[in-house]
């Protein structure tokens, strides 16, 4: 959605909300802007950008404004089209006062009458501008007794809705204002000056020593010191935590993309994921152990419920096929803005793991606390500490992929995935359904997950000069069986956004069933084979296709011959265990998204119309 940041310190504001405002543009860039008390002068700088951020870094270089407290923004547009109106900072009539605003203030409508009716008058089309214009009527109608902090309170009171939030005031050049409600936004604690911003990635160049603000509380900002309050005002004591992300790990690392370097980063993203977990003994023998699930009794759950969305939801249907087939125990998996609204069925014993690479996600914490609600033992599978999921579940498994900037999910995909083997297999043995020598074996499968991960990104080059080929097919079919064809969904997900290719996905036997109806001489069709009992059943598939004028990949296992005849193509992956292809099957087809985006000359890092972390419903 959108990302909002702040600076009051010693040093020049202009530039360190830029910066952080380049770490925030994965969530939103169709404009862009800024609101800084200028020196002297003591009157508020407002310039703001349609466009991607050097829009707005462009105005700043011309006329550089000199003050040491801003607020900054990058929108991904909900109300408004993107234009220079419409995008944030927004101000009061007076122009002492600015906002900048991260969620949707549902409830806009009556309060823009309200306000109308009391001679306001707005001059863009968002719903946030209802804010500014509620802290000016609240700041106005106490003659300012109550100081800027009070009239924002007041004004949070009117709001319905989500929102991360900053505000200025010409009148309080000391402060900043700052609250939150189901938006997520972080307060970054340096020598002589503070910050805030809605990710941490923003605030990694200055500081690691953070306050994370939780569910309706604010925060006042001030040069050397920042105060929480909860919403009747009074002050909370927040313990500092450390980030423990490196500000390198949150740069492009000699990559053309992030999205690249994410791919890139999946070796060493898996290995970190597993090597917590993994623990031998003296006579060798490995054992899984998640230290943060002590007293979460998964062997007693009677069944499990994944919730979360997109790339994530994917990963959770391959947790389906994990935690059946290995543990044996059933499984239901239900897309977050769909279970939040069907009244779904629970029953004690119910165990829920909810995954989400950002914990943020609007209805993926819907569900969670739905299922909260319902008393279930709810599992955060999160990619950010100190997420609101991570802090809301009973227990949090961190993925530990490092952060991922990219728009398209990769490496937190597999890490998510690496997690649910982990979890599938301890639950396995745990259930008395994986006996010693087949655990031991499966363990040492996944031990050699990252090197092997490794060994494809080594040939990445074969993926480009396919991609180079096909990236302008116009149809794009993903295809396999069981969990080949969940990752034909990740596939066909991840080719859609950042290549904007129509492309779908299709449970192999499907295709006679209709889908084949579509396929003509413009479609690549790829197939998934990883499931050696059902290659002749792919192979009949592929057929289909190719006779209605379609051309073919298939992604296999190495060496693995059955393919040739039928396909234009193969692509082959190391040989792994069955149940933990889709870690490294899906590699290529990143790779493939990644390239073909790059051939049509699309940024895949910031894919039209998408943002990152969707913390709006
Ligand atoms: C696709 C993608 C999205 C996210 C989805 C959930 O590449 O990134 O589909 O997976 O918006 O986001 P999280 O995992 O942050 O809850």
């Amino acid at each position: 959605m959108c990302g909002i940041t702040g600076y009051i310190g010693g040093r020049q504001a202009a530039p360190v909300l830029l910066g952080a405002l380049e770490k925030l543009e994965y969530r939103g860039y169709d404009s862009a802007g800024v609101a800084i008390l200028e020196e002297p002068g003591g009157r508020l700088f407002v310039r703001k950008a349609e466009g991607r951020l050097q829009a707005l870094a462009g105005l700043l270089a011309r006329e550089t404004p000199r003050g040491a407290l801003g607020i900054g923004h990058t929108r991904w547009a909900t109300h408004g089209e993107p234009s220079d109106d419409n995008a944030h900072p927004h101000t009061d009539l007076s122009g002492k006062i600015a906002v900048v605003h991260n969620g949707i203030i549902e409830n806009y409508a009556p309060l823009k009458e309200w306000l109308q009716a009391r001679n306001v008058v707005f001059k863009s089309d968002t719903d946030t501008e209802v804010i500014v214009h509620l802290v000016d009527y609240y700041h106005r109608e106490d003659a300012g007794r109550s100081g800027i902090f009070g009239a924002v309170k007041k004004a949070l009171r009117r709001l319905e809705g989500s929102y991360a939030l900053a505000v200025i005031s010409s009148d309080f050049p000391d402060r900043i204002i700052a609250a939150r409600k189901d938006s997520p936004l972080i307060i970054g604690l340096g020598q002589g000056e503070n910050l805030l911003a809605s990710d941490a990635p923003a605030l990694l160049a200055h500081t690691k020593t953070v306050l994370y603000l939780e569910e309706r509380e604010l925060a006042a900002l001030y040069r050397d010191h920042a105060d929480v309050f909860n919403e009747d005002g009074e002050r909370i004591i927040r313990r500092p935590e450390t980030i423990e992300w490196d500000n390198e790990s949150a740069e492009k690392g000699g990559f053309a993309h992030f999205m690249l370097k994410e791919i890139n980063e999946q070796p060493r993203a898996l290995g970190n994921t597993l090597r917590p977990r993994l623990k031998q003994a003296a006579d060798g023998a490995l054992d899984i152990h998640f230290d943060e699930l002590a007293g979460a009794a998964l062997a007693e759950a009677k069944r499990i419920v994944i919730t979360a969305c997109g790339t994530a939801y994917h990963a959770g249907l391959l947790g389906k096929f994990l935690f059946e087939g290995l543990a044996r125990i059933p499984v239901e998996v239900d897309i977050a803005s769909e279970y939040r609204y069907r009244n779904p069925l629970s029953a004690p014993g119910d165990l829920f793991i909810v995954i989400s690479q950002s914990g943020e996600t609007a209805d993926t914490l819907a569900a969670m606390r739905l299922a909260k609600k319902a008393g279930g033992r709810v599992i955060a599978l999160t990619n950010v500490i100190g997420s609101t999921l991570a802090r809301e579940a009973d227990f949090t498994v961190n993925t530990l992929a490092g952060p991922e900037l990219a728009v398209a999910s990769t490496k937190a995909f597999t890490s998510q995935l690496m997690c649910l083997c982990l979890l599938a297999l301890s639950l396995g043995r745990d259930r008395g359904r994986i006996k010693g020598g087949e655990f031991q074996r499966l363990v040492r499968a996944l031990q050699r997950i990252p090197d092997q991960a490794g060994d494809i990104l080594a040939k990445q080059e074969t993926v480009q000069k396919f991609a180079a080929r096909h990236f302008n097919k116009n149809k794009v079919f993903f295809m396999g069986r069981q969990a080949d064809y969940c990752v034909s969904m990740e596939s066909a997900l991840k080719l859609k956004e950042i290549s904007y290719t129509h492309s779908e996905a299709f449970a192999a036997g499907e295709l006679k069933h209709g889908p084949i109806a579509l396929v003509d001489p413009g479609t690549l069709v790829a197939a998934f084979a990883t499931q050696d009992a059902l290659f002749d059943k792919i192979v009949s598939n592929i057929r289909e296709a190719t006779a209605r004028g379609a051309k073919a990949l298939v992604i296999t296992w190495e060496g693995e011959r059955a393919f040739n005849a039928a396909a234009d193509e193969v692509f082959f992956i190391p040989k792994t265990e069955t149940p933990f292809s889709p870690l490294l099957s899906i590699i290529p087809a990143q790779l493939f998204a990644y390239y073909c985006a790059v051939q049509k000359g699309n940024d895949p890092d910031k894919p039209r119309n998408l943002a990152k972390s969707v913390t709006v419903e």
